[in-house]
């Protein structure tokens, strides 16, 4: 599970290496056709056209690059020289960001398998070494109680707050590790002020989904998401100051794959220790 041990074959390369530059012609494909007259944004991923291809969640080049200029770039000195623990790691998206960003050791713990060898192969593609990543393959709640506390400074919480019925539980377990920062992009409820959990079923076939089906009815999992009023008391009860990235600042031309952060059911926060 540890980033050495994993073979990756040559024909799952070649694929991946073919998927990638395809994906990468299909992003650029509307201007060559004279369909749009200006070129899309370069973004960060625009150079690792990989995660365009290793994985169906969220994989758009406008999402991912937007994504990484919220939560990477504007985040450049929490990651900088800093050791990172990435949950729900999924391909290893933000663990290479990260690792690119000048971090100085990525740990990224990831519930499917496939996903984790996704991620230890993106890496070794893009030259990262070895001794600078470990993604684990197992449950977050797991494998969060067996790191050390002080040996993580900064906690990506991506894309999961949202996965989970246990909130309280997640950001107990993250406070053990007594990091400095706590980085977490979710999706709230925006229905409400109101402080609620709204809980809902996901089906485990998914990959951007829970894995962990209920004893009652495995095919599902019950997961909760907070409204912005639950998410903040959770939040600053663990002595956390919050700090929102600013979406509708960020100069996005095309919200096409980013709605939900138009619309504010989708946040962005970094969360300082008091
Ligand atoms: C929506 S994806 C988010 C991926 C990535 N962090 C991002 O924001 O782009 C959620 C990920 O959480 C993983 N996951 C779900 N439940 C998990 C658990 N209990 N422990 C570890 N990973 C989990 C899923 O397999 C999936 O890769």
């Amino acid at each position: 599970m540890a980033a050495g041990n994993l073979q990756v074959t040559r024909p799952d390369r070649l694929r991946a290496s073919v998927l990638s530059r395809a994906a990468l012609w299909l992003r650029h494909a509307p201007e060559k056709m004279g369909l749009i007259s200006s070129a899309p944004k370069p973004g960060f991923f625009d150079q690792y056209p990989r995660f365009y291809s290793s994985s169906v969640v969220g994989a758009t080049p406008e999402r991912l690059n937007e994504r990484y200029r919220a939560l990477i770039s504007s985040n450049e000195q929490l990651i900088r020289e800093k050791t990172i623990l990435d949950l729900a790691a999924h391909d290893g998206r933000w663990s290479f960001a990260a690792l690119k960003a000048g971090a100085r050791h990525v740990t990224g713990i990831e519930v499917r398998s496939h996903l984790v060898e996704s991620a230890i192969a993106a890496a070794r593609e893009y030259g990262i070494g070895a001794e600078r990543y470990q993604f684990i393959a197992g449950d977050v709640f797991d494998q969060i109680a067996l790191l050390q506390t002080n040996s993580i400074d900064t906690v990506f919480c991506f894309g999961f707050f949202y996965h989970t019925p246990h909130h309280m539980l997640l950001l107990s377990k993250i406070a053990r590790l007594n990091p400095k920062h706590l980085i977490l992009d979710t999706a709230i409820d925006p229905s409400t002020t109101d402080c609620i959990v709204r809980l809902t079923k996901e089906g485990v076939d998914r990959d951007a989904n829970s894995l962990v089906g209920q004893p009652g009815d495995p095919l599902y999992a019950l997961v909760g998401t907070p409204s912005r009023n639950a998410l903040e008391t959770m939040l600053t009860s663990f002595g956390w100051s919050l700090s929102y990235y600013d979406w509708h600042r960020a100069g996005i031309g095309n919200w096409r794959d980013l709605r939900d952060y138009r619309d504010g059911s989708r946040v962005s926060i970094v969360a300082t220790r008091r």
